[in-house]
């Protein structure tokens, strides 16, 4: 058994005024702070401001779901790694299965972006993960090492230890649909021995790879009994607190 310890995440993704997420993270807050994991809240940029107010100071994180690849400059719509920084912002989640595939982003792009956000200090989650079409064609490992290898180009092993890995089959985000532990599990060994070829065994020990997809918390526990589940990125269920604070005090 390794020591490494429990991470669960919230992606809020597109949901949610600022008062609406002022309510979701005053109450996470206070029934999180006796929870023995590591907790993060990754609201929209729009309420980041508002959530970063009420986590400060907390054991609940504050992550914001995607940045720029560029520091500043003329990219309308675009926000930088400077602005999130400036509000609190610890940990950025990139790469998500959405920004790829609603928005095509490809792996050199979500790679620039890994390594401006590492450059600045923040924590990185790494989303990976297959298409159906993938996983029925036999190719869900081929696609998460590529997502992988070329997600991490250029990373240096120090600043790996400020990296998480998601691995998120599309097939299951948002569609009710979960991996089973067993599945996921497998993907995860694979993961983690890429991570070992690239940064070696200690590396690969060390690194932190949470699962996410229908995420439950009826499915939680069984998930993260697995030797390589280290933690969970939630979707649909970190939106209520009736249903993120039992994945996130699973037992
Ligand atoms: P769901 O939990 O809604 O399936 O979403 C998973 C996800 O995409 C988290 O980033």
């Amino acid at each position: 058994m390794s020591n490494r310890s429990y991470y669960i995440a919230g992606n809020w993704k597109m949901h949610k005024t600022r008062a609406e997420s002022a309510e979701l993270a005053q109450a996470l807050v206070s029934q999180l702070k006796d929870g023995k994991h590591k907790y993060l809240v990754a609201p929209s940029f729009t309420s980041l401001e508002t959530v970063s107010a009420i986590v400060e100071g907390t054991n609940v994180r504050l992550g914001a779901q995607d940045c720029a690849a560029e520091e500043q400059g003329a990219h309308t719509g675009e926000v930088s790694v400077l602005q999130l920084k400036d509000l609190g912002v610890q940990t950025i989640i990139l790469g998500h299965s959405e920004r790829r595939h609603t928005y095509k982003e490809d792996d050199a792009l979500i790679n620039k972006k890994v390594k401006l956000a590492l450059k600045h200090g923040f924590e990185v989650i790494l989303c990976i993960g297959e298409l159906l079409e993938e996983r029925e064609a036999g190719k869900a490992e081929e696609v998460c090492e590529t997502q992988t290898v070329k997600g991490l180009e250029g990373v240096s092993a120090a600043d790996l230890s400020n990296l998480v890995i998601a691995y998120e089959p599309v097939w299951a985000i948002g569609t009710g649909k979960t991996a089973t532990p067993e599945d996921a599990d497998a993907i995860h060994a694979f993961v983690r021995k890429v991570i070992g070829k690239l940064y070696g065994a200690d590396a690969a020990d060390k690194i932190i790879i949470q699962y996410g997809g229908s995420v439950k918390p009826e499915n939680a526990a069984q998930l993260m009994a697995k030797e390589n589940i280290d933690g969970a990125l939630v979707g649909g269920a970190s939106l209520k607190t009736d249903t993120f604070v039992p994945i996130a005090k699973f037992s």
